[in-house]
């Protein structure tokens, strides 16, 4: 595992981008496990800005997100759908028919789960993942459990990750309590992981995640087990 300590946001966005910018170089049609949350947004960012630059092309360019709330549309200002055409996808050159969400209004919500693992074997799994972490050690929407869910699944969504998340929301009433995830499988399957994650509100977690035991109780703790993980984290 490697381990990059950096002192602000801005200094994690632009090595997380490099690394995603080299992978997409490196192979032009690698698939990309992209992430939600406030972390990766700067990220994003700079990867726009690249773009703009003439630096890099997303052409050819796969995406599969990690994960969208049960209830919300595509076109909810909410969903994770949403959040990945107006801090990514509308900016570069990615085919949208090449990127990749859970429905989170499908009628049928286990179909909908063995479809999008099917999808992801079928684009030969993920390249490069890159995730965030919240407060309680999920990845994904992996909560805390008994034991480490393999599959893509739907999952009642953890109260402190509720909390967290209420912020995006107008009220913390308003945050769905279920969504879909992909599971560890997807992401541990992934040739390799970029974990970013800021700010003190991370330090206690992203500590006892990489360094404690590994234990479903803190989802994250199993990327200890994965053979070629980076982790920026800036304490700003
Ligand atoms: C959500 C997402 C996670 C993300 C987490 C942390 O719960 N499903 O993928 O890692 O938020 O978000 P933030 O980066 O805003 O702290």
């Amino acid at each position: 595992m490697k381990f990059i300590k950096v002192d602000t946001y801005n200094e994690l966005s632009r090595e997380a981008a490099l690394v995603i910018a080299s992978q997409l170089k490196s192979k032009p049609d690698s698939v990309l496990g992209l992430a939600t949350g406030s972390s990766p947004v700067g990220t994003y960012r700079e990867l726009i800005k690249m773009y703009e630059n003439g630096e890099l092309d997303f052409s050819s360019a796969r995406s599969v997100n990690l994960d969208e709330y049960v209830g919300l549309s595509p076109e909810d200002t909410q969903s994770y759908a949403f959040f990945m055409r107006t801090n990514l996808f509308d900016h570069v050159n990615i085919k949208k028919e090449n990127t990749n969400i859970p429905n989170g209004i499908a009628e049928d919500l286990d179909a909908e789960c063995r479809r999008y693992d099917k999808l992801v074997l079928e684009l030969g799994g993920v390249d490069l993942q890159l995730l965030g972490i919240g407060t309680d050690g999920h990845i994904g929407f992996n909560e805390p459990d008994s034991v480490f869910s393999k599959l893509t699944h739907t999952v009642r969504l953890a109260q402190s990750t509720i909390d967290s998340n209420a912020r995006f929301f107008e009220s913390a009433d308003k945050v769905p309590t279920t969504a879909i995830t992909v599971g560890m499988m997807t992401i541990m399957q992934a040739r390799s992981v970029l974990l970013v994650a800021n700010g003190p509100s991370k330090r206690d977690i992203l500590n006892k995640a990489l360094n404690g035991p590994i234990t479903p109780e803190i989802p994250a703790s199993i990327l200890q087990l994965h053979p070629h993980v980076t982790v920026i984290y800036s304490e700003n």
